[in-house]
């Protein structure tokens, strides 16, 4: 399941419950053309998606196996975290309306601190999509969400994903054992970065 980072920082109680309000409230069609917070009526389309091995595989918190009820299940937790604040499920439409990807931010309020995973259908991959898809999605992160540390975890053999987010700037701090749903863990290589690295790389 999803961790918090390894660094600690402690939010007010007022920055908590503006962080909790933002997931509950932010449009995050400001993250791009057809984005939408995942509902029931996209677990069809979620099922297509994750079915795929080279959408799912590299992705360690999804549940296991992907089957209509375990993402029904999947989806319906995530909106109550949407509602309670603790995370955002997101799901990419296509322009014909087709599920073509989706992102996970978990959220962790009192720590300012929030940690996104996500894919995009096989046929869109390796085109560039996902290094500028990681750039946008980690700018709304910190400034539409208002937390103040990021961290991100990819599996040890997970190019693509390494390279982007080296590309973005996270500072890589080790490896951390990944825990799946079912309890099993994978080694993943380990980054984070703060609001205001952040800042300094990219809006100066
Ligand atoms: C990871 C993912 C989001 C990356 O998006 P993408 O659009 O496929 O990747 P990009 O085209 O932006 O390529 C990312 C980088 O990897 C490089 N790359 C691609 N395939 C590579 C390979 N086999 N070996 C080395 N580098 C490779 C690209 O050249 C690019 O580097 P560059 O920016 O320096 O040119 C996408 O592939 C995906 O959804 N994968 C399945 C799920 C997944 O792994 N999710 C992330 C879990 S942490």
């Amino acid at each position: 399941m999803s961790a918090p980072p390894k660094t600690v920082l402690h939010a007010t109680e007022e920055e908590a419950e503006a962080i909790r309000q933002a997931v509950r409230t932010v449009d995050v069609s400001a993250l791009g053309p057809g984005r939408e917070r995942a509902d029931l009526h996209h677990v069809p389309g979620l099922v297509a998606l994750l079915s795929d091995e080279r959408v799912s595989g590299p992705i360690y918190d999804l549940p296991r196996p992907i089957t209509e009820e375990s993402i029904t299940r999947w989806v319906a937790e995530n909106q109550a975290q949407m509602l309670s604040g603790d995370a955002l499920l997101i799901v990419n439409l296509d322009d014909i309306g087709q599920v073509a990807g989706y992102s996970r931010i978990s959220v962790w309020p009192e720590r300012s601190s929030a940690e996104i995973a996500g894919a995009i259908r096989a046929d869109l991959q390796n085109m560039g999509q996902g290094g500028t898809g990681m750039i946008r999605s980690f700018s709304w992160i910190f400034e539409a969400l208002g937390v103040r540390l990021m961290c991100l975890t990819a599996a040890l053999d997970n190019v693509r994903s390494q390279k982007g987010i080296d590309a973005a700037g996270f500072r890589r701090m080790g490896e951390r054992e990944a825990v799946r749903p079912d309890g099993t863990t994978r080694r993943s290589v380990y980054w984070e970065m703060t609001r205001d690295e952040w800042r300094a790389r990219h809006t100066l």
